[in-house]
């Protein structure tokens, strides 16, 4: 009970009820399972990589220094989604009893030197904070900027909801808020009263207020409910049949059909840390009461 760390991972549980529980593995901080009540709301790949060979499929993964992949200026070189995902991070400890709440933190000396070397070898401190209550899960960033100089950078937490059927989930609170289709290539406002599950869908939506929650319903009841504080942006992805079956680590393929990913970020451009400036940013999951906020 409380905070066990073995060698590749660590597990939180909750002193006063023990079916809330979370690990979270040092390769990318990557949280892995969150059980609320004794049942999983993330979903992880079966054929996640859990070694460190590759960005874990699942769970929490982290972004950062870019989003996605750019074809200029300074993080042009970076991997997809940067190297948050592929680094090992320190375990820095437990810092509250309760609710439990520990730490991993990033630097450059923990990201491998050819990936460093592909971001200018810029300077920075990670600490990732993650905090279990009985009833949710926060995960907040911390990031510092240890250089003489600027730098610029996205962050996104990439997270994978477990849900029971994709064909029964809407996602609400998105209208009226402008949008970029990553597989239309387009920037529309959103006309239609929830987002709903057909075929793949891959959106940014951008500058949403931190006043409106993100809810995944299912069948009229709400299974997720996010709370976003300093992260403007919204993706939401499935990748649905064709785009599951490229994907190596994405097990068992029929896997689309339990997962939504909601990635509260900051990615519509990139934010600017001046030397010795510090940014935060926090997601918050949890379950609540259909919360329909009109636009
Ligand atoms: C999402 C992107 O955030 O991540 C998608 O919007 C991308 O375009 C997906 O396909 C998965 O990325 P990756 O690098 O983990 O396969």
């Amino acid at each position: 009970m409380g905070v066990e760390e073995l060698e590749d991972q660590v597990i939180l549980t909750h002193p006063e009820d023990p079916t809330s529980q979370v690990k979270i593995l040092k390769f990318g901080a990557n949280v892995l399972s969150w059980t609320s009540a004794g049942k999983e709301q993330l979903w992880l790949s079966e054929g996640a990589k859990l070694d460190g060979s590759k960005a874990v499929r699942g769970g929490i993964p982290l972004v950062f220094p870019v989003f996605g992949k750019k074809d200029s200026g300074p993080t042009a070189n970076l991997p997809q989604h940067g190297f948050a995902r592929n680094s090992t991070w320190e375990f820095l400890g437990q810092t509250k009893e309760n609710p439990p709440t520990v730490q991993f933190g990033l630097g450059p000396e923990n990201v491998s030197e050819e990936l460093i070397s592909k971001w200018a070898g810029n300077d920075f401190t990670l600490i990732l904070t993650v905090e279990l209550t009985k009833e949710s899960l926060k995960t907040t960033i911390d990031i510092e900027n240890n250089d003489d100089h600027s730098w610029e950078f996205n962050w996104l937490f990439h997270t994978y909801l477990r849900i029971n059927d994709i064909e029964d989930v809407l996602v609400s609170n998105l209208p009226g808020e402008i949008c970029y289709d990553q597989l239309l290539g387009q920037t529309y406002e959103e006309k239609l009263p929830v987002v709903q599950f057909n075929e793949e869908v891959d959106r940014i939506y951008q500058n949403i207020k931190d006043d409106k929650l993100i809810q995944v319903v299912e069948l009229g009841k709400p299974q997720h409910t996010l709370k976003r504080e300093n992260l403007p942006d919204v993706v939401v992805w499935n990748p649905w049949i064709k785009k599951s079956e490229g994907m190596g680590d994405f097990q068992p393929k029929s896997g689309y059909q339990k997962m939504v990913c909601i990635e509260p970020g900051h990615v519509h451009d990139f934010q600017v840390l001046e030397p010795g400036e510090k940014w935060t940013a926090s997601q918050l999951l949890y379950k609540d009461e259909l919360k329909y906020q009109a636009v």
